[in-house]
């Protein structure tokens, strides 16, 4: 038997067509092979006569598949990068506008389904990452992967003086909690503002970590995921796919 060529590149997935569509919420199995039949779908340039045809899940297929003349959508693994604006929700079971509704409508059909990393609160705003990648959440929330999350804070009242030195030294308790928080780090901006680096993720930890210290969160953005900014360019609402790049910087 032949050796694998160590050079060559990965082999990519392969997937029955209607398969494939029916994933990216094109509709159910029976409506993309009407799709087909109806002559919607073209690899190449050349209509695809049969649904069952095996296709090559690479890259570049967006660029060569197309679904009633649009390019066909980003197959996963698929990460996002979001502006999450105010008064949306993370969850998919919230009630209220979901950050899910800020994607194509077809998105909401994907399996696997896209989810976001983390939650930020309905009243926060900022960086949130969306993906469908389990590993890549997995890797990013794992407190063994050490990914700090940065905050702003705007204060009800001005900074006492003593936070930093409070929150720094992994003893703080939050109510109800039988576990101290993680050390974390908190840089004064202005007389009521702060940035919060914390490197956990417990329900409303900054909201409750500024309580502690008698102090009320009156804004909340996240402005940072491990080495990632949020990019100044991307407007609240606004998204796109994260680059590898960008999915290196997290773990910087
Ligand atoms: N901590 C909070 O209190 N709220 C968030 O949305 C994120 C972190």
């Amino acid at each position: 038997m032949s050796k694998p060529d160590a050079k060559a590149p990965p082999k990519a997935p392969m997937a029955r067509l209607d398969r494939l569509l029916a994933n990216l919420g094109y509709g159910s199995r029976r409506e993309v092979t009407d799709l087909v039949a109806r002559k919607q779908v073209m690899l190449d340039g050349v209509v695809v006569k049969d649904s069952g045809a095996k296709v090559a899940i690479a890259a570049d297929l967006p660029t060569r598949l197309t679904v009633s003349g649009q390019p066909l959508d980003p197959p996963a693994p698929l990460t996002l990068l979001m502006h999450k604006p105010m008064d949306v929700v993370c969850s998919h079971r919230e009630p209220g506008r979901s950050v899910y509704e800020l994607l194509p409508h077809r998105w909401r059909a994907r399996i696997p389904a896209l989810s976001s990393i983390g939650r930020l609160d309905k009243d926060t705003t900022g960086l949130l990452l969306i993906t469908d990648d389990g590993p890549f959440l997995h890797r990013v929330i794992s407190p063994k992967s050490h990914v700090a999350k940065r905050y702003v804070a705007t204060l009800d009242r001005p900074l006492r003086g003593d936070e930093a030195e409070v929150f720094g030294a992994g003893t703080l308790m939050l109510d109800g909690e039988t576990d101290p928080l993680a050390s974390a780090l908190l840089e004064p901006c202005g007389p009521a503002e702060a940035a919060l680096t914390i490197t956990e993720g417990r329900y409303h930890q900054v909201r409750r970590m500024f309580a502690a210290v008698g102090n009320h969160v009156v804004s909340l953005h996240r402005d940072r995921i491990g080495g990632l900014a949020l990019p100044a360019d991307l407007e609240p609402g606004a998204w796109r796919i994260l680059t590898p790049q960008e999915q290196a910087a997290i773990f910087a």
